[in-house]
């Protein structure tokens, strides 16, 4: 029983199965990880169009939308980003079982964090793609001014400043997005779920 008592949990008649046979694919989700700036957003933007064209089920969940709406109660204190990274798993646990390709781009800088969230999925449905970049580069094109501001005190517990990232270990996908273009990064992508017949 839940803590919370008297939850049952309800079976749906049409199930994750019947979607994916309906789809013609199977779901997953691509978990975009790296510092601000690293290229997350734009790279999950970039495959979820090209999943979109050639008529794939996908969506995007990024950090800084979320956090207008969903997450808006949320600081950027270690409890709070802990909360923001396990209520996305939740949601992007949703759009899996609804069927789709999920794209989700959050710093989500700590590993506990991030294995949480796979432990959440069945096997081969979390995937961890790392936009692996220098914080020199990230802070060089700071595409908001952020890093500027968190140089200057303005802003606190700023990733990579004064709050840490923790790099995965283990990633199903390395981006190098300060040497490989968008066009090799989304095919480096796409070409993973080819691989694993997702697609
Ligand atoms: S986290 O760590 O996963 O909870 O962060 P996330 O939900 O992805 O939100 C990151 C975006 O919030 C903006 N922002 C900050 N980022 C890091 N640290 C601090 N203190 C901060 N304050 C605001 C920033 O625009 C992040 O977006 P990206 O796309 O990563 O630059």
């Amino acid at each position: 029983m839940n803590k919370r008592g008297n939850i049952t949990w309800h079976h749906t008649t049409v199930t994750k199965k019947d979607r994916l046979l309906l789809n013609g694919h199977k779901s997953c989700v691509l978990w975009f990880t790296g510092l601000s700036g690293s290229g997350k957003s734009t790279l999950a933007n970039a495959v979820d169009h090209m999943l979109f064209q050639e008529s794939y089920r996908s969506y995007v969940l990024d950090g800084d939308n979320i956090r207008h709406g969903l997450n808006r109660d949320l600081s950027f204190l270690p409890e709070d980003r802990k909360e923001n990274i396990r209520r996305i798993g939740e949601v992007a646990k949703l759009f899996v079982d609804s069927g789709q390709i999920v794209c989700t781009a959050f710093i989500s800088p700590f590993l506990e964090d991030r294995e949480l969230v796979r432990t959440m999925f069945e096997p081969g449905e979390f995937i961890e793609i790392y936009l692996n970049c220098p914080i020199l580069v990230c802070e060089d094109r700071d595409p908001k001014g952020l890093y500027n501001k968190a140089r200057k005190g303005e802003i606190s517990e700023f990733t990579g400043i004064s709050s840490p990232y923790e790099a995965p270990i283990n990633p199903e996908i390395i981006i190098d997005s300060d040497k490989m273009t968008i066009e090799e990064s989304v095919d480096k992508v796409i070409g993973y779920l080819k691989d694993k017949k997702i697609l």
